[in-house]
């Protein structure tokens, strides 16, 4: 138990998926898993544990933001055991080549955020993903014939920006190809906890040619990532 999950130690799986929206976390567990149980709903940030392909698996909801994903996660890692720790979510695009419904890797995750930046004091560390579960999702991916790109995520802080992107519009020219809100957080922690992570993201509007995903698509592109990401952490 912890202030912000209230399940037993054991009752999470070593791998755990991690979606950002606790409805996607029971969406998942219900569509995917054989025998879901729910283990947490505290805050209603619900997390679950069942099978799939007959080995066990968690999935627990994250929130929106790096400083909700730490605290899901430190406890995912210190509490409960978690050794596999994969976010799914959708992500902005950065680059026109990158279209929606896409699948992105994250091999990497630039930053703003003082949650990561503020560990290092002059050094900039760079949050990787590990280099074997991002392996088996290229391999997995491209066996589905799912289109994907590995690359650089843009992990900010900031969704709304009210008064313009400063320094933002310089990081599509260095190559980061999308935006989220949580994997370099997620990294930085794998790193210090010894652990292995992910970030697993459909693109869903790019910021440069504004083309946004219709509903059906949204759909049918959550499930194919989402099946890549449970067969990633079961393997793994
Ligand atoms: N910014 C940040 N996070 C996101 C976005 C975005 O444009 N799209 C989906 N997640």
């Amino acid at each position: 138990m912890t202030p912000h999950n209230h399940a037993k130690e054991g009752d999470y799986a070593e791998a755990v998926l991690l979606p950002g929206d606790p409805l996607r976390a029971k969406w998942i567990a219900e569509t995917f898993f054989d025998n879901p149980k729910l283990v947490n709903s505290v805050r209603n940030c619900l997390g679950y544990t069942g099978t799939w392909k007959g080995k066990l698996i968690s999935v627990q909801a994250s929130g929106m933001g790096q400083p909700s994903l730490s605290i899901y996660v430190h406890e995912l890692i210190n509490t409960y055991g978690a050794k596999t720790l994969i976010r799914v979510g959708t992500c902005g695009g950065l680059n026109a080549k990158v279209k929606v419904r896409d699948v992105i890797l994250a091999q990497g995750a630039s930053t703003d955020s003082a949650i990561v930046k503020g560990r290092f004091g002059a050094f900039n560390f760079a949050p990787i993903a590990d280099f074997g579960l991002l392996r088996s999702a290229a391999d997995k991916a491209d066996a589905k014939g799912l289109k994907f790109h590995a690359g650089n995520m843009l992990s900010s802080d900031i969704f709304y920006h009210a008064d313009g992107f400063a320094g933002y519009d310089k990081l599509p020219d260095h190559g980061v190809i999308g935006v989220e809100m949580e994997a370099a957080a997620l990294y930085t922690l794998a790193a210090r906890f010894g652990v292995r992570a992910l970030t697993i993201c459909t693109m869903t509007d790019c910021l440069i040619t504004h083309e946004e995903i219709d509903a059906d698509a949204r759909q049918t592109s959550l499930k194919d990532m989402v099946e890549l990401a449970l067969d990633v952490a079961v393997d793994a």
